[in-house]
């Protein structure tokens, strides 16, 4: 009977034209379930026990990886109750603390993500450097991820500025400042990221639309090629290289 049933399952003509494989009974038919899976497929189809071990890594690329998933939810239902502009941010954040169900929290995620994000890339950054994960072949991922960590640093930074209250908006007034000493393009570099001389309705739209937009699909493509490229260099660096 059970026999008929899985017979009836897989040799039905839908189910194979999901599942273009048999059970993965053996090592071929298991890498081909690894490849013909859009997201297995980040995976390789071998990969060496030791790399698996949580001592080597200490977790800590996933963990910001799951980081980045919790600020970008948390950041999507934010932007249900945030307008940028300086009549109504601040008074936006207060609102979602007190009068929104559950806003507390949802701010509180988003805020501790973010600072916990900054920490663990850098940990994460320091842990491939002491396991030598530098090394060839796997410069360019690290190039990839030293981007990435400009990336978390300036999402850190544009969204900073987005409550709007005194302590956001002397930091982005000090920051702006420090751009000002720059020599030769200092002028110009100030006038392009607060859109104007001062810190006001311009720079909060610009650090809006940095925070929001062009910084999370900035990161998101380099997490892709991250990750790509940790599965073309052979997976994780080992002693023995
Ligand atoms: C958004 C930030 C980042 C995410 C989500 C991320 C994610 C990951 C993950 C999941 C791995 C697999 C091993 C592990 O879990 O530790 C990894 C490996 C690696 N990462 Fe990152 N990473 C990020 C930032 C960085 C930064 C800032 C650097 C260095 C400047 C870097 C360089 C590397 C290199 C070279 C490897 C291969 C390491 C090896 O072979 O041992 N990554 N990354």
């Amino acid at each position: 009977m059970i026999e008929k049933i899985k017979n009836l399952i897989f040799q039905n003509r839908f189910w194979k034209s999901v599942f273009r494989h048999g059970m993965p009974v053996n090592t071929r038919l298991r890498s081909e379930v690894v490849t013909s899976n859009l997201f297995l497929h980040i995976h390789p189809v071998k990969v060496y026990k030791d790399s698996l071990r949580f001592k080597k890594t200490l977790g800590l690329g996933l963990i910001s990886l799951y980081l980045f998933f919790i600020l970008c939810i948390t950041g999507i239902l934010l932007m249900f109750y945030y307008i940028p502009h300086v009549q109504r941010a601040y008074q936006d954040m207060k609102d979602l603390e007190f009068a929104v169900s559950f806003g507390m929290i949802l701010r509180n995620m988003h805020r501790w993500g973010a600072h916990s994000m900054v920490a663990l890339v850098f940990l994460h950054m320091c842990r491939v450097f002491y396991t030598a994960g530098y090394r060839q072949p796997r410069e360019f991922n690290w190039g990839v991820g030293v981007i990435l960590f400009v990336c978390t640093l300036a999402l850190s930074l544009t969204g900073y500025l987005l409550p709007w209250d005194q302590l956001a908006f002397w930091a982005i007034t000090i920051v702006v400042n420090l751009i000002d000493t720059m020599p030769i393009i200092g002028d110009d570099m100030r006038y392009l990221v607060v859109g104007g001389t001062l810190v006001g309705q311009n720079a909060l739209i610009r650090f809006y639309v940095m925070h929001v937009m062009v910084l999370p699909l900035i990161t998101s493509m380099l997490i892709a090629v991250h990750f790509w490229r940790i599965r073309k260099d052979g997976g994780l660096a080992r002693p023995e290289e």
